[in-house]
């Protein structure tokens, strides 16, 4: 299962492109480049501090919900439910889900960018932060993956997609590779292939199956199915 931005837009979350190509008021070239934080990291620390400060006033919704319960109940029959999420916020963990694979790394993450450090960011990081491991002043960065960067955890995704019975994608505009090309590997290896978005999106066409509508009331009906099917 592959989840974007959408999941999250009813959690109160902005998504990226439903803004005129603006998130949160900023163009993504001048927060979610490493060229735009080597030019302003005051700009790009303030801009994660923000979106870090705001997930606690989001909360996961019915969507992030059913999938903790859905992959909870899989594993209690002896299956799984892979969660591959471009989200950067903690939702599906505070939704139930367990082992969130977050290929564009995660809000409450923070990397030094002088020793490769990582570590759990309690408040801010700003241009003065130092490293907790090697102390290098200016070396702490968001463990966020920005554009032009190799996302994480790919050949783990990669091995998952090859033994999977199913690919569901939620809530993405199949705009932004490689996780938009996930579903082509997913009809390689013959999966059954469902899109649950609130509108056609880019990857429609090469899905099997597509629903549209909001996230909160898609995934809990299919997720429902699924469990119907189960039992
Ligand atoms: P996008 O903003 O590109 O797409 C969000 C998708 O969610 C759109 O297709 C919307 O139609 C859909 N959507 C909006 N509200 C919804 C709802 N209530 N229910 C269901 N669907 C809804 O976000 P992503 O596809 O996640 O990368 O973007 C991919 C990556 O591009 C992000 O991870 C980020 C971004 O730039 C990095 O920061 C590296």
């Amino acid at each position: 299962m592959l989840t974007g931005a959408g999941i999250s837009a009813e959690s109160g979350l902005k998504t990226f492109r439903d803004n005129d190509g603006l998130w949160e008021t900023h163009r993504v070239e001048d927060v979610a480049t490493p060229e735009a934080f080597a030019r302003d990291p005051a700009l790009v620390q303030r801009f994660y501090n923000e979106r870090r400060a705001a997930l606690s006033d989001a909360a996961p919704n019915a969507a992030h919900k059913a999938l903790g319960r859905l992959q909870g109940a899989l594993r209690d029959r002896g299956g799984a439910l892979v969660l591959v999420t471009q989200n950067v916020d903690d939702l599906h963990e505070r939704g139930g889900a367990r082992d969130v694979i977050h290929m564009h790394g995660e809000l409450t993450g923070g990397l030094c960018a002088a020793c490769g450090h990582r570590w759990t960011v309690d408040g801010a990081l700003t241009p003065d932060s130092s490293c907790p491991a090697c102390g290098t002043i200016g070396g702490p960065r968001p463990d966020i993956v920005w554009f032009g960067e190799m996302p994480y955890r790919m050949e783990r995704i990669e091995t998952e997609l090859a033994c999977a019975d199913r690919f569901v994608s939620i809530g993405t505009s199949g705009a932004v590779y490689p996780a938009a090309g996930f579903v082509h590997a997913a009809r390689a290896h013959g999966l059954q292939t469902l899109e649950l978005n609130l509108e056609p999106s880019l990857g429609t066409p090469h899905f099997a199956d597509a629903r549209h509508g909001p996230a909160g009331t898609l995934v809990p009906e299919w997720a429902g199915e699924v469990l119907a099917g189960l039992s």
